[in-house]
């Protein structure tokens, strides 16, 4: 075999190195097959690429050059071949990379709900319990649900402008949320058991324990019979099973336009010589029946609205109403 041959072969050896390479690289169904063709052709000690490279000491030295570079051609051409092979199987393994699955875990942060969203929610269901169901009314309310047919007299200082939010057109933000007590009898006849909860607007200045938006929870029993001895044992029974068994409240004459006769409701506050005012109370007055259609001589009622940040606020401890709009997380993660 002469020379020219001899480099002839070696040149045709190198084409078929670069087409069985190529072949092998790129038809490696995974990561070990993609080694398995990477040590048997760029393999280090016995790879066919440097046995191609090692022959060049054979090669007559005119046809030396055009080896080399053929050669190097042929490398870079599996090398290549073989970098695209590990883009398709390293992915997983770039992931990887920097995960320290020994590390201890990092929690992600739950949410949960607002203290008053909770009390409001607790409230549905223990009256619920007692067979109350709950109604809804707007917030923009007509004078006449917010005054009128709850036996509020024009003169009544109860209307003053600066004690309420009032809109043009006869509307207003509700002050109670007495008005839905209206809005569900005009709507459904005797028997009723429901409560309302939502917000009321009035313009007082902020401290800590007013603010110009607040949280009401009403209820509303009409039926045949029904006494102030329903009344107390209802918010006896509310007021010990959401603020505990030894929990006090007390009930105190007062006087509401749309209930005769009224009392105040107070509980005790956290143990204490002090009593706090949970709300109103009081038998559905004969004119309220009669704004809305009912008999007042077949039918009788009791009505109640309390004010759900005290509540929240006892049951919590919380000694400032402005740290339940705050929003400050700090505060809220407790609850
Ligand atoms: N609406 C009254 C208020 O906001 C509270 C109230 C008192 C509601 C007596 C009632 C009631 O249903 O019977 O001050």
């Amino acid at each position: 075999m002469g020379p020219l041959e001899s480099a002839s072969d070696s040149m045709a050896e190198l084409d078929a190195l670069e087409a069985e390479g190529v072949k092998a690289f790129h038809s490696a169904a995974n990561a070990d097959e993609l080694e398995t063709a990477r040590i048997a052709f760029l393999g280090q000690k016995q790879g066919r690429v440097k046995s191609a490279q090692e022959r060049i000491k054979t090669i007559p030295s005119d046809a030396k050059k055009a080896y080399g570079q053929r050669f190097n051609a042929v490398r870079g051409a599996l090398e290549n071949a073989w970098e695209d092979g590990k883009k398709r199987f390293d992915k997983p393994a770039a992931i990887i990379q920097g995960l320290d699955v020994t590390l201890p875990g990092r929690a992600p942060r739950l949410g949960h709900l607002h203290p008053l969203t909770q009390t409001a929610t607790e409230l549905i269901d223990l009256f619920g319990r007692f067979g109350f169901s709950v109604a809804r009314g707007p917030e923009v309310e007509d004078v006449f649900h917010n005054f009128d047919a709850l036996n509020i007299p024009d003169s009544h200082p109860a209307r003053d402008p600066l004690d309420n939010f009032y809109l043009p057109g006869g509307f207003m933000l509700r002050s109670q949320t007495s008005t839905v007590q209206i809005r569900v009898m005009e709507k459904q006849p005797p028997p009723v058991r429901v409560i309302a909860i939502g917000r009321v607007y009035r313009p007082d200045t902020v401290d800590a324990t007013h603010s110009f938006m607040f949280h009401q929870i009403e209820g509303l029993m009409v039926d045949r019979k029904v006494t102030m001895a329903d009344l107390k044992t209802v918010l006896r029974l509310f007021a010990q099973s959401y603020l505990g068994e030894d929990v006090k409240i007390r009930f105190r004459p007062s006087f509401f336009p749309f209930t005769e006769p009224s009392v105040e409701v107070d509980m005790q506050w956290h143990g204490g010589d002090r009593w706090v005012e949970m709300g109103g109370a009081g038998m559905v007055d004969p004119n309220v029946f009669r704004a809305v259609g009912y008999d007042p001589d077949k039918y009788s009622g009791f009505a109640f609205g309390l004010g759900i940040e005290r509540l929240c606020m006892r049951r919590h401890g919380i000694d400032d109403i402005r740290l339940l709009y705050k929003n400050d997380t700090r505060f809220l993660e407790q609850f």
